[in-house]
């Protein structure tokens, strides 16, 4: 089965071709990051434009790329939500008139979805059940994963989310967007020692988030400080350590709580260095396992969109409905397949 995935939720167009027996035959991406600098974030009106502009030329290139042919594509899958309603829209409308175009199903899949399916793409995969530490600029979950569609959200960002934070972090820093992975290559120079900030919220049970309060301790040392570089690294590095420890303890009390082994890691902030190492050695010392996607399916692109679209259509769940998106889904709410 050859699906195309189109993955339009922010400010990455990626688009990707899976085979259900070959696995990803081509796959290209254009960020828009540039685009957004001088503003300092995403702009969701010019994120919509790019999209429209950038979607077809690549489109044109990955069947090139693959060396197939359109027609030969038996199902679309696209990102339904959550995201920017005009960005969505761009991928639902490309994606329903191809599948209606070409005479097969489409499928709108939750974009956290995509990304904890993403590790699935490696020669690796991990098996279910498994918890999955999904952290974007968007969401911060701990979700345990019993199979596609199977999701129980165990812990949440009560404010911010983990990639959030960097951003806003950075920002305030003099940092340049997108301010996640500036500030962790910062903080690679900075001195562990010199401040330490909280570690939100692990002072009680559970497995939920905090991470606006960190921002904030980051600000109020940094504003106190002659704005040299060094400083800049010290406090950068103090921000990065409270919250990849943060995740680190959050995701052993999930592990513990499940009694679960393995453990997958998604999302922009999954890219981050240091918290992988981290997750690593805690995988290590409980005799389980991570598992992450290659460092450029950590952030959006379409071949995690592509291969959830493959493992829901291929299981029958086409959805026969109009261009129709979701730019607010709980991921707990999907169907399950099987
Ligand atoms: O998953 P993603 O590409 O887009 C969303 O769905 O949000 O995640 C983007 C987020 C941004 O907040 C970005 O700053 C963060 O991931 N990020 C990082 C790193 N690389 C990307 N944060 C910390 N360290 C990194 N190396
Ligand atoms: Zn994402």
């Amino acid at each position: 089965m050859l699906i195309l995935g189109i993955e339009t939720s922010c400010d990455e167009t990626g688009l990707a071709l899976y085979d259900s027996e070959r696995g990803l035959l081509a796959h290209a991406l254009h960020s828009q990051i540039a685009l957004h600098a001088e503003y300092g974030g995403v702009v969701p009106e010019l994120a919509s434009r790019d999209h429209v502009r950038k979607i077809l030329p690549l489109l044109r290139g990955i069947f090139q790329q693959a060396n197939v042919k359109p027609r030969s594509v038996d199902g679309v899958a696209y990102t339904r939500g959550p995201g920017l309603i005009g960005a969505l829209l761009v991928g639902a409308t490309i994606g329903r008139s191809l599948a209606w175009t070409w005479k097969v199903p489409a499928m709108g899949i939750h974009h956290m979805e995509g990304h904890l399916l993403a590790p699935m793409l490696e020669s690796d995969p991990p098996d279910f059940p498994f918890v999955a530490l999904l952290v974007s600029g968007g969401h911060s979950l701990l979700v345990r994963v019993d199979g596609i569609g199977r999701y129980q959200i165990i812990g949440e960002s009560v404010d911010d989310a983990a990639g959030e934070a960097f951003d806003k972090t950075a920002k305030l820093l003099g940092l340049p967007y997108p301010g996640g992975p500036a500030l962790a290559k910062l903080a690679e120079q900075g001195d562990p020692g010199r401040f330490r900030f909280p570690r939100p919220m692990t002072d009680r049970p559970g497995c939920d988030f905090s991470f606006s309060g960190l921002k904030t301790a980051a600000i109020n040392t940094w504003r106190k400080l002659e704005p040299t570089s060094e400083n800049r690294a010290d406090v950068a590095r103090a921000f990065e350590d409270a919250v990849v420890d943060t995740l680190v303890i959050k995701c052993r009390r999930a592990l513990q709580a499940t009694g679960l082994q393995r453990l997958v890691v998604a999302g922009g902030v999954g890219a981050n260095r240091q918290l992988r190492e981290q997750l690593r050695n805690l995988a290590a010392e409980s005799g389980g396992a991570v598992y992450y996607p290659r460092l450029e399916f950590c952030t959006d692109n379409g071949a995690m969109i592509a291969y959830a679209g493959w493992r829901r259509l291929a299981a029958g769940q086409g959805e026969n409905t109009a261009i129709e998106v979701t730019p607010r889904w709980p991921l707990d709410s999907l169907p399950p397949v099987d």
